[in-house]
């Protein structure tokens, strides 16, 4: 009989899982340097309830990971950088009077992707989006998938494809189903991203418990995705 795999759970951050999610960044993306110690220290400092873990039970071995800081948003502009947005990856621009909760990284261990621990993630983040009152997520989705229709398509028709459901991406597919909603396409976002070529979609997620209609970001009606397709 095949054994059952381990029973995952999410929970907050601690000192401790630094070298498992060091770990885990260097199988996620092997063509990027990953999180330092100093980096991630620095994000318990300023904002221990922003930062989870999935770990398994009961070895503890850190398979997934969700980063988030406060931002004034309006003190960014829209087209920043993933550095700019999230302190040179320090979050020392963490603002507790801000109103957005900045996702700076979600990650799951590919041998553990496609089993909802992802979606768990965002649930847990949706949850201290709500239990401080923010009005919202924003954050930059990646691109993942890009690279392979770059020779016929720019990024606007990407994702255009992928909100109408004629293609999937790895990322925005997922943050789609997360009930994210695009409000943007960026170029430059993470500078030497040899998937994303460095572009990424804008994605917002409004807390239903605070939002007003007028709180939406100012889209442009082609960013709807069409009802249904998810
Ligand atoms: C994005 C990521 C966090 C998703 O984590 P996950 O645990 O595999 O996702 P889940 O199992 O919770 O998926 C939930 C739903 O999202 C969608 N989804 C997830 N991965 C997908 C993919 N590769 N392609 C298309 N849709 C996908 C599916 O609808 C899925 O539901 P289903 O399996 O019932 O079809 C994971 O793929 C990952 O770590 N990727 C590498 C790092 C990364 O790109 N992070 C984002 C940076 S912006």
């Amino acid at each position: 009989m095949k054994p059952r795999p381990s029973p995952v759970v999410i929970r907050p951050t601690e000192p401790r899982d630094a070298a498992g999610i060091i770990g885990l960044c260097r199988v996620v993306y092997p063509e990027s340097l990953p999180w330092s110690d100093a980096q991630l220290a620095s994000h318990l400092e300023v904002f221990p309830e922003g930062q989870l873990v999935a770990v398994t039970e009961p070895n503890e071995r850190v398979v997934g990971m969700a980063a988030s800081l406060i931002v004034c948003w309006d003190e960014y502009d829209p087209a920043a950088t993933w550095r700019s947005f999230t302190g040179a990856g320090t979050f020392r621009n963490h603002d507790p009077m801000g109103r957005t909760l900045y996702g700076a990284e979600v990650m799951v261990h590919p041998e553990m992707q496609r089993r909802r621990i992802g979606r768990r993630l965002y649930a847990a983040r949706r949850g201290i989006a709500q239990r401080s009152g923010l009005l919202r997520i924003r954050a930059g989705a990646r691109l993942r998938g890009y690279h392979r229709h770059a020779d016929r398509l720019g990024p606007e028709e990407y994702v255009l494809n992928i909100l109408h459901g004629r293609l999937k991406d790895p990322t925005l597919s997922f943050q789609l189903r997360e009930g994210f909603q695009v409000f943007g396409v960026v170029q430059g976002y993470l500078g030497r991203d040899p998937e994303s070529l460095g572009y990424a979609a804008l994605i917002e997620w409004l807390n239903p418990e605070v939002a007003r209609p007028e709180d939406s970001a100012a889209r442009d009606p082609r960013w709807d995705a069409t009802p249904g397709v998810f």
